[in-house]
């Protein structure tokens, strides 16, 4: 890990994904989630604020650990037991049906096997159990497309591995989830970096 990604990525996630529009899908997506819930990738925990009282538990992944020191800054105040797992999404270190809801917010992005994360974290959900989710990627318009794709390899680079054109959608479909509900659409800013597939999606 160099300087960069160490000392300044960390900083600039945290300033970006306190941004309103970020606010709003929070908002919207984070209060259904109930019982023993995993969160991927937590970050600096951001969702912490919104999550509601049908929550007992939370497992916190993130293997940054830089990130991870900020998201304990946050815990304070909550009214559920948390726990840091120090580990990456393709390996999560619980049981098979041990959670009832996982949640993902602008991780899959960024996950670099994200097909095996997605299958770990069917791994982990109890059968009826449900994957919450608000993500960046791949938008329908061609020109925008284009875009992303002549963008992405710049983007990756200094967004510490994000990529703007992966269709999360398929990722998640091809992961043997089924869609329950899904919202695609512009949110407010540059249109290859803000195209929204929000939703929930259950093991097939
Ligand atoms: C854009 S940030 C989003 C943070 C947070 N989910 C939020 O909504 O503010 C991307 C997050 O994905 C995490 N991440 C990257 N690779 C990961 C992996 N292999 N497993 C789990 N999390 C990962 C990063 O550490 C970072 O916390």
């Amino acid at each position: 890990m160099n300087f960069y990604e160490r000392w300044i990525l960390p900083w600039l996630l945290d300033l970006t994904m306190r941004n309103k529009e970020c606010r709003r899908y929070r908002q919207r997506v984070i209060p259904e989630a109930t019982g023993r819930v995993l969160e991927i990738g937590i970050g600096s925990g951001l969702n912490l604020p919104f999550y509601g009282a049908g929550v007992e538990h939370l497992f916190a992944l993130e293997p940054s650990p830089q990130l991870q020191r900020m998201a304990r800054r946050r815990t304070k105040g909550t009214r559920f037991t948390i726990e840091f797992l120090d580990r990456s999404a393709e390996e999560i270190p619980l049981e098979r049906g041990s959670v009832d809801t996982v949640v993902t917010t602008w991780t899959l992005c960024t996950i670099p096997d994200a097909i095996r994360a997605l299958e770990e974290m069917k791994r982990v959900l109890k059968p009826a159990g449900t994957l919450l989710f608000v993500e960046h990627g791949l938008a329908p318009d061609p020109g925008v497309r284009a875009w992303q794709h002549r963008l992405n390899p710049l983007w990756n680079r200094i967004g510490g591995g994000c990529n703007l054109n992966r269709k999360i959608d398929d990722l998640i479909a091809k992961s043997g989830f089924r869609l329950a509900d899904l919202e695609t659409e512009y949110a407010k800013g540059p249109k290859p970096m803000s195209f929204i597939y929000c939703g929930r999606a259950r093991p097939a």
